[in-house]
């Protein structure tokens, strides 16, 4: 229940405090906005009350937007932009009222919330890392709509403001405070009483209204060859980014384009009309599920469970930095490694990631100085005798991988985790000969660590619960969500990638070209394809996983293509040597161009498959028929699981909600029948996977 609490101080100052005391954060919701129209809409007409300020009373969030707990449940567009509607006509009642408003954000200040912030005339931002500013509604599929769009670039200038709507970027104070969006940046300890006396100094003239800063592109706007240039750089980017699968930007745009045409009032009505339409879409519910699955999954192991207090890293290359510096701030961490060229280039990765951080303000300068005082290297393993979680980032080699767990179970204690970071060596097999199994996980960290949201935590059978608890703890403390996965050859995410890049090599065979292929996988929403893919990986990498997991998986997948083995004997390496499936030149790893040599290795290419619907069904359903079978074998423990980590760990497009829900979606039905077909054609490695029919038989669905 949203609450509002009104307080009158001196000087004719109300005080309109949010809380709402039964969640974590304050939401927009219907509550809230009776609230708002009951109790501070009057204060505009209120003699007693002079000015204004808002401010919440939560420790960390301002507002965090509209409920989007609600949103799941919306299925009516008309009745969403009546709600909406009546949010976006309070706020803007509220901007246009003569009397002085002041926003004190401390905490997140996001959507709604920071949509609030912008009907104020004066915003105030804590310097604390919670205070975060943005309009995120673009990552679940719908546009800001309580004025957003039109006060958003009004405040920080058309190019920045139409960053900041179509990419959801967020903003610390500082930032916010260099590009206008926040008139001061205060201490979160100094917030309420600096808000109360600007209120004061702006209601007795002695501070003006802060008028925008405008960039000499947002006072050339009104000529129309400028406005029109500019949103048409921003439609050809989106339409680039997008490929038309998401229909938010594009509404975004629409909306600024409106405002600066007709006006703001038309461009609020076309908001409130978008928010309906969209909040409708597939996108935006693939996208609403994404969120709240992946919220959901934060409480799947008891929320305070001692993480770690001392952790330790074996392997300074790029992965254990990575590991190193996301758990930093958690507990002290010490990585050790034999080579000293290592342990020097680890420190300088943590020394700039942590600089990194600080820019950010996703740190102060004084955590920041913490943080790096928490943190040790070593090249003696003894140093390492205290960790009570060790995670492990050596080689991929399963001998190597043996002596180091052996080496750690000689100096660390009985409360001792270990996790390994592997993508493909199972567990089990590393864990043969150790001490204490028991205490063995896989931890599959994805790279680069700092910004891929993923941790699949491989959970061997011999694996203790508490162990495995435990790492997870430690995987949600270091940010990560983490899914649960079985240790089976490949786990979840290799193994479903795995079939699909192998799948690209026989499209290539079957007469497509290199860019049609990635193309088609492109336009399905991958932000890069099969092929490309491997090049980024490297060729050898992708030639040894292939190797190793087609022979696990030998009796189903058939026999692999030899493309790969022949693209290492000719040094085409990927991205790394500038020579792969395309060529990279020196100087511009993005100009890559299509490696026309390629071709020459497929000695009986044909010519044929080139239709690019049946180029992105072949590859989508390969991918979607394996985690079918991983589903099938408990590898994860659900289809939220599966499409969680295929999202957040493969860059399978979130607007279609991972391969589960792109099943459902498509009709179990039509997978059968395409996998099928393609089976009488090319073999029996695309057989659909038992448990599809099965369903498709019974009439049911992954979901609902
Ligand atoms: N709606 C509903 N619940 C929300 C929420 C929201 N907007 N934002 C956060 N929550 C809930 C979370 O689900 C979680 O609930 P739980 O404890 O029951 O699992 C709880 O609040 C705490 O959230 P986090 O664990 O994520 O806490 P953090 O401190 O790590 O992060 C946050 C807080 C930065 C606010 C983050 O939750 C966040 O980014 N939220 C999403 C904000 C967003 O996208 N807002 C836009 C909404 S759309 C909109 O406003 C439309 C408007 O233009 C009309």
């Amino acid at each position: 229940m949203n609450e509002i609490t009104v307080t009158m101080v001196d000087g004719g100052i109300a005080l309109v405090i949010f809380d709402d005391p039964e969640r974590p954060v304050n939401t927009m919701t219907p509550d809230l906005l009776i609230a708002m129209e009951n109790q501070v809409v009057p204060l505009m007409d209120d003699p007693e009350v002079k000015g204004l300020v808002f401010l919440s009373a939560k420790p960390d969030t301002f507002i965090a937007g509209a409920d989007i707990k609600l949103f799941i449940e919306a299925d009516d567009p008309k009745l969403v932009s009546e709600i909406d509607g009546a949010y976006s006509r309070v706020l803007s009642r509220l901007f246009e009222n003569p009397k002085p408003l002041v926003a004190a954000v401390h905490g997140a200040a996001l959507g709604g919330g920071l949509e609030i912030a912008l009907a104020c005339h004066y915003i105030l931002a804590s310097d604390h890392p919670a205070t975060v500013l943005g309009l995120p509604e673009v990552t679940l599929g719908i546009l800001p709509a309580a004025g957003g769009t039109q006060r958003l670039p009004r405040r920080v200038g058309l190019v920045r403001g139409l960053d900041m709507m179509l990419t959801g970027r967020r903003v610390r104070a500082g930032r916010a405070l260099k590009i206008g969006l926040v008139d001061e940046v205060v201490t979160p300890e100094g917030i309420l009483e600096r808000a109360k006396s600007v209120a004061g100094d702006l209601v007795h003239g002695r501070l003006k209204r802060p008028a925008p800063r405008k960039a000499l592109l947002d006072r050339l706007i009104g000529l129309p060859f400028v406005r029109s240039m500019v949103l048409g750089k921003a439609r050809k980017t989106v339409r680039q980014r997008t490929r038309g699968n998401y229909p938010a930007p594009m509404r975004i745009l629409e909306c600024v384009d409106l405002g600066l045409q007709k006006g703001v009032d038309a461009a609020l009505e076309r908001e409130i009309a978008s928010i309906g339409d969209l909040m409708m879409t597939p996108q935006s519910r693939s996208l609403v599920w994404l969120f709240l699955a992946t919220q959901d999954m934060k409480s799947d192991t008891a929320k305070g469970r001692p993480a770690s207090e001392r952790m330790a890293v074996v392997g300074g290359g790029l992965m254990g930095a990575g590991i190193a510096s996301v758990s930093l701030g958690r507990c002290p961490v010490v990585v050790q490694d034999i080579s000293s060229e290592a342990l020097e280039r680890c420190s300088g990765q943590i020394k700039a990631g942590l600089a990194r951080q600080a820019r950010a303000e996703a740190v102060t300068p004084e955590e920041q100085e913490r943080r790096w005082s928490t943190f040790t290297t070593t090249r003696d393993l003894s140093e390492i005798a205290g960790a009570d979680l060790v995670v492990e980032a050596v080689f991929e080699e399963l001998s190597l991988k043996r002596k180091v767990l052996a080496e750690v179970e000689e100096q660390v204690g009985p409360e001792a985790v270990y996790g390994t970071n592997t993508s493909v060596l199972g567990i089990s097999e590393i864990a043969i000969g150790a001490r204490h199994p028991e205490r063995v996980v896989g931890m599959h960290y994805f790279s680069p660590v700092h910004k891929m949201p993923l941790l699949e935590l491989v959970a061997p059978e011999q694996a203790a619960p508490w162990a495995v608890d435990k790492a997870q703890a430690f995987g949600q403390a270091q940010g990560k969500t983490v899914i649960r996965v079985k240790d089976r050859p490949g786990f979840y995410t290799t193994r479903i990638l795995m079939p699909y890049l192998r799948e690209a090599l026989f499209l290539l065979e079957r007469g497509a070209t290199i860019e049609e292929i990635d193309g088609a996988m492109k336009d399905f929403g991958f932000p890069t394809g099969p092929l490309a893919r491997m090049d980024e990986v490297g060729i050898d990498v992708a030639a040894q996983m292939s190797r190793d997991l087609g022979e696990k998986y030998s009796q189903r997948w058939g026999p692999g293509h030899d493309t790969l083995e022949r693209m290492v004997k000719a040094n085409f390496l990927g991205r790394k040597n500038g020579r792969g499936f395309y060529t990279y030149p020196a100087k511009k790893k993005k100009q890559k161009k299509p490696n026309q040599e390629i071709y020459s290795l497929f000695p009986e290419r044909q010519a044929g498959t080139r239709d690019p619907a049946l180029l992105r069904d072949t590859l989508s359903l390969t991918m979607v028929n394996e985690a079918a079978h991983c589903l099938q074998e408990d590898v994860i423990a659900s289809p939220r699981d599966g499409d969680v980590g295929a999202v957040l760990g493969l860059g399978f497009p979130p607007f279609r909600g991972g391969p589960f829900h792109h099943a459902d979606d498509l009709g179990l039905e039509t997978i059968v029948s395409r996998m099928e077909t393609l089976a009488e054609q090319h073999g029996p490695r695309y057989a659909p996977a038992q448990m599809i029919v099965d369903m498709e038989r019974q009439g049911r669905t992954f979901f609902v």
